[in-house]
């Protein structure tokens, strides 16, 4: 008998996989990563089982997608086309990682999911697990399977007394995480329309935000966020945290225009109240503490590490050669910022660091100036010599 690791999520898809594969014969082993998506998944447990699955394998990723995806990406400063975080990006080799080590242990011969053949999660998935264990079979059936529509799965479901939601139905294809949530699909794919208010879960809409500006101070050692208004937390409960508190004041939503690797473009609606108070306030850490040609070049490097993110190239050497030079980068990125959160912005009022390059005696035009205009002619003059 042949044994399959599915990627499962207790949805209408990866449920009738689970029923279809035992109908060709498989022992179905179902995966599921906790990745901070806040299923019940006790639910989902009972759920596989009853579908058909021999096994249900629930692993708690949360603590390891922080650390290991999260976190280079916010010393990376990493964000796709301008915009998005990437927060659905993160977490797929991370789920790929995890499957091949069921597959291992359950010395299953096949993995599979229940993406489609259009988006870009398939191509995370299979490239993540080819590199890790290129023996593998990989398999996608939505790809090719016999269903067209979402009806005549839910027929089938109901055919074989699977046990689904289809009371729950949303027009919205959703993802969700620790890091932020992707919502597609529907109306949405009319760019022209506005979001409704109904597709947000983790911001509050700006407009009942409250009328008064929330101040938010962020610590970072080495690069790593550590504390958040002067008090320690652990990598998850930090997310939590600045989840709550982006949320609440609407900070983090984003529409945008995309492309996809599969060559289209795509309306995507990301809710990222985490990572933008992290990533805008690291910016302006590495501002005062990176020396300029550091900097620049380290901006070169921002859309490249979040475009081999996007494309599902985290296994890569070039993607550890990036991280080698920019946790180099990261020694002196240490030190506090201040924001100030208002009805959906998020701006920096403040910063410091003992690392810091700015020096008040050299910026100054008071009287404790110290810097020598007179050099500036010379200076001026062997600059401009070339041209
Ligand atoms: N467009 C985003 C990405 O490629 C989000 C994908 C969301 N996935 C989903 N199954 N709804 O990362």
């Amino acid at each position: 008998m042949k044994k399959v690791v599915l990627a499962y999520s207790g949805g209408l898809d990866t449920s009738c996989l689970i029923r279809w594969y035992k109908d060709k014969g498989y022992d179905v082993i179902a995966y599921l990563a906790d990745v901070g998506q806040g299923s019940d998944f006790n639910v989902v447990r009972k759920r596989a089982l009853a579908t058909g699955a021999s096994k249900v394998y629930i692993l708690d990723l949360k603590e390891e997608f922080v650390k290991d995806y999260v976190f280079p990406a916010i010393k990376a400063n990493a964000v796709y086309e301008g915009k998005y975080f990437l927060a659905t990006a993160l977490s797929r080799p991370l789920i790929a990682k995890h499957q091949v080590w069921v597959a291992r242990k359950e010395k299953a011969t096949t993995l599979s999911h229940g993406c489609t053949g259009k988006g870009n999660d398939q191509v995370r998935l299979e490239v993540t697990a080819k590199i890790l264990a290129p023996d593998l079979e990989l398999q996608a059936p939505l790809r090719t399977w016999e269903f067209k529509t979402r009806d005549q799965e839910i027929e089938y479901a109901h055919k074989h007394k699977i046990p689904i939601d289809v009371t729950k139905k949303s027009p919205y294809s959703t993802d969700i995480n620790l890091y932020g949530r992707s919502i597609e699909c529907g109306i949405l794919e009319d760019p022209w329309v506005e979001p409704p208010e109904e597709i947000y879960k983790m911001t509050k809409d700006p407009l009942k935000c409250p009328n008064k500006p929330e101040y938010v101070e962020v610590e970072y050692a080495k690069g790593i966020p550590v504390k958040v208004n002067g008090k320690a937390y652990k990598p998850v409960d930090l997310i939590i945290k600045l989840n709550e508190i982006g949320g609440r004041n609407g900070v983090g939503r984003v529409d945008m225009v995309e492309n996809r690797l599969v060559g289209i473009k795509s309306r995507e609606i990301y809710e990222n109240p985490a990572g933008t108070i992290l990533i805008t306030s690291h910016k302006e850490l590495e501002a005062m503490v990176l020396d300029r040609e550091t900097l620049h070049y380290k901006e070169l490097i921002s859309p490249k590490y979040a475009e081999l993110t996007y494309y599902g190239l985290w296994e890569t050497p070039q993607k550890q050669q990036l991280d080698a030079y920019i946790n180099k980068t990261q020694e002196r990125v240490s030190g506090v910022v201040r924001l100030k959160l208002l009805k959906g912005s998020c701006n920096v009022v403040g910063r410091k660091s003992k690392f810091s390059r700015y020096k008040e005696e050299l910026a100054t035009y008071g009287a404790k100036d110290i810097f020598d205009p007179k050099l500036s002619e010379g200076f001026i003059r062997i600059w401009g010599m070339p041209y």
